[in-house]
């Protein structure tokens, strides 16, 4: 059974897509969340946590001034409950070099294009749609890929597309990746535990 770590900042529906596949579907018998930190005290992902029962943590971005408090603090944790895989799903940061460094290959994240395109810094959340739209695009999607020091540039584990229809708005597209996303994450984590 792995033990994942989910670190995330908002509403956490991928969050939740990644604990009911370990509940009842692909990743069960496989993988565990036991884990969620938010960046975030308001993030509507640590209340989804406590329903279900999860260690769930707000640790403070720059608390005592310091840039690397958050990563210091989840590296023990991580340490601590002998985490195997860390899951960026809607985590509005990048980790230090140092959690990287040490969870190398073991660290996920899922973005909501097909990258390398509509990928960087500054591309979340609605910017990266209205993007997509804004080029016309015939096609957009989501990637889950390995962690590095960047903005998503590590190696890709699986990708997925959907078509951008004419009458496709920035709030619909979201929509539909979104859809994608909840069903690409568990199979790219159970994908990384297969080897
Ligand atoms: C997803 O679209 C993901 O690709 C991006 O942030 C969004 C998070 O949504 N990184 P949610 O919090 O999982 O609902």
């Amino acid at each position: 059974m792995k033990k994942l770590a989910v670190l995330v900042s908002g509403n956490g529906s991928n969050l939740q897509a990644i604990i009911d596949s370990t509940k009842c579907g692909i990743l069960k018998n496989m993988a565990k969340v036991c884990l969620v930190v938010s960046n975030n005290a308001n993030a509507y992902a640590l209340e989804r946590a406590r329903n279900e029962a999860i260690k769930n943590l707000y640790i403070k971005w720059r608390a005592f001034e310091d840039d690397s408090f958050f990563d210091r603090e989840i590296l023990k944790q991580f340490q601590n409950l002998k985490i195997d895989i860390i899951c960026l799903a809607g985590f509005n940061r990048i980790l230090g070099k140092s959690v990287v460094k040490i969870f190398d290959g073991k660290i996920l994240n899922i973005h909501p294009s097909l990258l390398p395109k509509f990928g960087g810094k500054g591309m979340y959340g609605r910017f990266v749609h209205e993007a997509v739209i804004q080029a016309g695009e015939k096609k957009s999607g989501s990637t889950v890929h390995f962690v590095d020091e960047n903005y998503d540039t590590g190696k890709i584990i699986i990708q997925e597309a959907i078509d951008v229809l004419p009458e496709y708005t920035p709030n619909i597209l979201a929509k539909k990746v979104l859809e994608i996303e909840h069903k690409i994450y568990p199979k790219a984590i159970k994908k990384i535990i297969e080897n």
